[in-house]
């Protein structure tokens, strides 16, 4: 089964994330807490070296965008003038196959048979589904009937999650009964222990979530048995086998998604937000939330950063940093987490209506492709285009082939309310879902959003500070325009305005005040501006990063005999260690004390890794396995041995394994034109 495969890769991938210190379960000596995650030594680098990239593409080699970094715990206005406060404070229940979430009260009822189960086991792992990390190795062999009969008259009842929630008693029961039918002959002490194994590893196969599915009249019972091994499957359970199934009718339910049929969640409050207290009192008026988005400071400080930072519109303001959201089902590793980073920018343009009035038209680009460099009569169209492409380049610029990467184009009812677009730009992972013909699209890595004047507006009107920008230009602009365009721009402007004013509840009275007001500005020289926000998730590309770059090797000696390395194939700009320096020999003082020359020579300009321990063999595949793209050997010719190649070293390629000679005076800049 093809994605059964593809779960074992990300198992390797997980697995080879701890062995080699990339990635490492939060708080794992205490049984780890679900959806944080460490980064280890070379994971710090990677997250390091990505998020400096992003840094200097988006900010320092260009003219237009500046930086900000902001407190994590900001004025909790901002959060209800964003509208993280009310949007994610509904009674919201979710689909557990799809994610989707409905407004509790706004469920159809619908008819039909219901199909339950109480659970799946997990056949092909010996590992405990919640725990992540603990191994429990199998101690008494069963048949999958005697398993599956002694579960569903022992513990299935009981539902337990973990050896914990079943009672002493209940388990001391269920031992001897399972060891009197298996024949196990003991006494007290062993039986009591070996029951006490079999149920810790057989619920550990267990994952006892129950699920249900409403079938609609006339479907077969096959839909619901297909959509539930999707259900067990999404949640880890490898060739999920159900157990206790069992159907009937139902009339007008309001309890299953109307779309996929599966039972939703219990209604809940879904604030995503993680809520605390600033100060010693904890009372509602102390309340604080950890922010969900970087983006929102960014809003919040444009007014400052416009008057000290000597940028016009248009111009962007970047953010790198933490984000928290207490997601329900945080899951795939690190990619849907509850502690996370993000890159954010938020590049602000004039208004189209603007543009035209100062350039006759806004510009028209082709739908697909790089637009070019950016125009003075681009409207947001062009702009949005533009950042999508910047941001491919980007990924392709650190080894993302375009091949890994897919597109999805936010449907209308897609996207928010305020949003023009918003392209997300994908990465095919391992458990990325494949469609009836077998394609792959990816999951989401970044957002590039067309977001209007949404977030300027909501703020201007909740802090009452103005928002807008005065452009001389456009002033000048306007009062060249003939009567009739005035009049079109003036009511598209106004038109916009009304259409966002009333929305937001604003009184209508009011609203009608104050677009015509807005319209009027617009006629002076003065708006709103509108925003294109790229915005990318850390993690989720050093998982895509690490997916990428992960493969295996199968290397044969002379014995014949065979094993199974592996290489990761970072690329250079990306990897955490850029070069190994590795003299030849150890106890060769004359060749330690070159190569600790050439590391100290590159070090301040790169990570370097300087090993001396094992055969050169062995040194490289340990390179190999922390990605390192270049490994500098120095041996007896770099001394001298052979004349012509004193002061040289072997420069040996990762991905190839490819040697050749360089001289040490030309080795930084030889590297710094490859790892930069
Ligand atoms: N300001 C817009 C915004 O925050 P988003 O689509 O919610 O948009 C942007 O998040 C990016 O942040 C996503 O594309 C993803 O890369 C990352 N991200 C969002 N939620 C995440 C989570 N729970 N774990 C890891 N990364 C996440």
């Amino acid at each position: 089964m093809a994605e059964a495969k593809e779960n074992v890769l990300m198992e390797k991938i997980v697995s080879l994330c701890k062995r080699r210190g990339f990635i490492f379960q939060s708080s794992e000596i205490y049984g780890g807490i679900n959806g944080f995650w460490d980064y280890g030594p070379l994971g710090a680098e990677l997250k390091r070296n990505v998020k400096e990239l992003w840094w200097n593409t988006m900010t320092r080699q260009r003219e237009d965008v500046v930086g900000l970094e902001a407190t994590i715990i900001m004025s909790p206005a901002i959060w209800k003038a964003s509208g993280h406060v009310d949007t994610f404070a509904d009674l919201m229940r979710e689909c557990p196959l799809t994610r989707k979430r409905v407004r509790a009260d706004q469920v159809e009822p619908q008819t039909g048979t219901i199909v339950k189960y109480l659970g799946a086991l997990n056949r092909s792992s010996g590992y405990v589904l919640r725990g992540d990390s603990e191994e429990y190795p199998p101690t008494i062999s069963l048949r999958p009937e005697q398993e599956r009969t002694i579960l569903e008259e022992f513990v299935a009842e009981e539902r337990p999650s973990s050896l914990n929630e079943i009672s002493h008693l209940k388990l001391g029961l269920c031992g001897e009964e399972i060891l009197m039918r298996l024949g196990f002959q003991g006494n007290q002490k062993q039986i009591a222990n070996a029951a006490r194994e079999w149920v810790d590893r057989t619920v550990g196969m267990w994952y006892s979530e129950p699920f249900a599915f409403l079938l609609p009249q006339g479907k077969p019972v096959e839909a619901a048995r297909k959509a539930a091994i999707q259900f067990y499957t999404d949640r880890g359970v490898l060739e999920p086998c159900l157990i206790g199934e069992k159907t009937f009718r139902v009339e007008n339910s309001t309890d299953f998604h109307p779309e996929s049929g599966a039972e939703l969640s219990e209604a809940r409050p879904f604030n995503l937000m993680f809520k605390t207290y600033v100060g010693p009192v904890e009372s509602e008026d102390n309340v604080a939330y950890l922010r969900p988005e970087t983006a929102q400071a960014i809003f919040a400080q444009f007014r400052n950063v416009l008057d000290t930072s000597r940028q016009k519109v248009p111009f962007g303001i970047a953010q790198v940093g933490k984000a928290f959201r207490n997601e329900v089902t945080p899951r795939n590793f690190t990619f849907r987490s509850r502690e996370f980073e993000q890159m954010e920018l938020e590049f602000f343009i004039k208004p189209d209506e603007a543009i035209e009035a100062i350039h006759g038209s806004v510009a028209t680009v082709p739908a697909t492709g790089h637009p070019g460099e950016p125009q003075p009569n681009w409207g947001w169209q062009a702009w949005h285009q533009y950042w999508v492409e910047e941001r491919v380049r980007f990924y392709e610029g650190i080894g993302l082939s375009s091949q890994t990467l897919g597109f999805h184009i936010q449907t209308p009812e897609e996207l928010a309310h305020y949003a023009r677009a918003c392209t997300d730009i994908l990465f095919k992972f391992p458990f990325s879902k494949k469609d009836e013909q077998g394609n792959v699209a990816g999951d989401e890595l970044e957002g590039i959003a067309a977001r209007s004047d949404f977030d300027l507006s909501q703020h201007a009107r909740f802090s009452g500070k103005p928002m807008g920008v005065f452009d001389e230009e456009l002033r000048g602009a306007w009062g060249k325009l003939d009567e009739a365009k005035k009049k079109d721009l003036w009511q598209r402007y106004h038109d916009g305005r009304l259409k966002y004013l009333t929305k937001m509840g604003v009184d209508p009275a009011k609203a009608a005040k104050d677009a015509k007001e807005d319209a009027d500005g617009l006629a002076k020289g003065q708006y709103i501006p509108h925003v294109i926000e790229p915005s990318a998730g850390v993690d989720r590309l050093i998982l895509a990063l690490i997916t990428n770059a992960y493969s295996e090797v199968t290397k044969t000696d002379d014995k014949g005999k065979s094993e199974t390395i592996y290489v990761m194939k970072f690329h250079p700009r990306v990897a955490p260690i850029k070069v190994g320096v590795m003299p030849l020999l150890k106890n060769k003082p004359e060749l330690v004390k070159k190569a600790l020359e050439v590391r100290d020579l590159l070090r301040p300009w790169m990570n370097v890794f300087y090993d001396d321990g094992g055969s050169i063999g062995k040194r490289y595949a340990r390179q190999d396995e922390a990605g390192t793209p270049f490994c500098l050997t120095i041996d007896f010719d770099t001394l001298g041995e052979k004349p012509e190649l004193l002061d040289t070293v072997t420069i040996r390629h990762r991905d190839d394994g490819k040697q050749e000679r360089l001289a040490i005076g030309e080795l930084l800049n030889w590297l710094l034109a490859r790892v930069r």
